[in-house]
């Protein structure tokens, strides 16, 4: 569906969780008040939202956390997801931590591809920013996830002063893998506002010093925002996500789905729609056919909420107050 703007929004962000098995220092430092499980949507309301906005032309869905895969049942979940007609792809973000272990299950599920949060590949550098020395199971779960030809992105958050010279070693990650490494931009969201963000900018100038056959790469490589490069020789292409200093609202296709059920038009603003009120609103007679009309309705609402860009240069006007793990990233 068109949004106001004119922009496609056929994108949508779902958050299954706000619990989480790292305490990455930008997200989620320390234990946060979690939500109680009747707050969160069920999975067969998450399905239920998903067939809606599909019906208003949703066609690709992420599914996200916290971290989803803490979730019993995520890979049937995706395997539900997939199967709503007019949905065309699913694919999950993870920190990798147990992705190893549910990869068959995701696989037999029909993921269509999977973005792995990993910040360094120094152990100690990783266990001080992600609160957990779990880079080996990281490393383990890509590389099984890369031998089942799943389609593979790495992104990667630099923080200046703790991990900002790690891009060299994650760049070589795609020099022996067929996977993209990508950088975001640090944005000022929750914890993240303590920080400031390595411009993606000095980023491009460094490599480029470094591999000066560097080329920019037209290829699609995703639903995403990001700008790619190849590098001659390399499996994989590097990207770069510069949510703050490269402003790519007027591309932006997206809505996002958080765990408690409300449908958030931008990242960088509180306003949202309740579709979690729309569903158990109370009114118990409401059938299926009616529910989806009221969904339809909600959905539409959120993608006609869209504002023109986000504000992420002037921390005043953001007015996201909740913490990045209940929203989805
Ligand atoms: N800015 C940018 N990325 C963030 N993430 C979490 N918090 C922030 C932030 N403030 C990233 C994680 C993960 C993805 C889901 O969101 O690193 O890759
Ligand atoms: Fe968990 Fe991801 Fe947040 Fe780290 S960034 S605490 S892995 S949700």
């Amino acid at each position: 569906m068109e949004d106001f703007y004119g922009r496609n929004i056929d994108y949508m962000r779902v958050s299954i969780t706000d619990r989480c098995n790292l305490r990455c220092r930008y997200c989620m430092p320390e234990d946060i008040q979690l939500n109680q499980m009747s707050e969160i949507l069920t999975f067969e309301e998450i399905e239920e939202i998903c067939q809606a906005a599909a019906d208003i032309g949703i066609k690709k869905l992420k599914v996200t956390g916290g971290e989803p895969l803490v979730r019993l049942g995520c890979p049937e979940l995706i395997g539900k997801l997939k199967k709503i007609p007019g949905i065309e792809q699913v694919t999950l973000t993870t920190n990798g931590i147990l992705l190893k272990q549910y990869l068959p299950e995701l696989v037999e599920n029909g993921v269509d591809a999977i973005n792995v949060s990993l910040d360094s590949l120094d152990r100690e550098q990783y266990a001080s920013l992600s609160g957990k020395d779990r880079l080996e199971d990281v490393l383990e779960g890509i590389h099984a996830a890369a031998a089942c030809n799943i389609p593979l992105k790495i992104n990667s958050v630099l923080i200046p002063g703790y991990n900002d010279g790690s891009w060299e070693q994650l760049v070589e990650l795609a020099a022996g893998n067929p996977l993209d490494v990508r950088f975001i931009e640090m944005m000022p969201i929750g914890y993240g506002k303590k920080y400031t963000a390595v411009d993606n900018g000095t980023l491009l100038s460094q490599l480029q010093a470094k591999y000066p056959d560097m080329q920019s790469d037209s290829k699609k490589h995703g639903n995403g925002p990001a700008v790619y490069y190849r590098i001659p020789g390399f499996q994989g292409s590097i990207g770069f996500i510069s949510a703050v200093h490269g402003r790519f609202c007027g591309s932006c296709n997206r809505i996002r789905l958080t765990s408690q059920g409300k449908c958030k038009p931008c990242l960088c603003y509180d306003e949202s729609v309740d579709l979690r009120q729309l569903l158990r609103g109370g009114q118990e007679e409401t059938g299926p056919e009616t529910r989806r009309i009221l969904l339809q309705e909600g959905l539409k609402k959120a993608v006609s909420m869209k504002p023109a860009q986000h504000c992420f240069e002037a921390l005043s006007r953001i007015t996201e107050v909740k913490q990045m793990v209940q929203i989805g990233g």
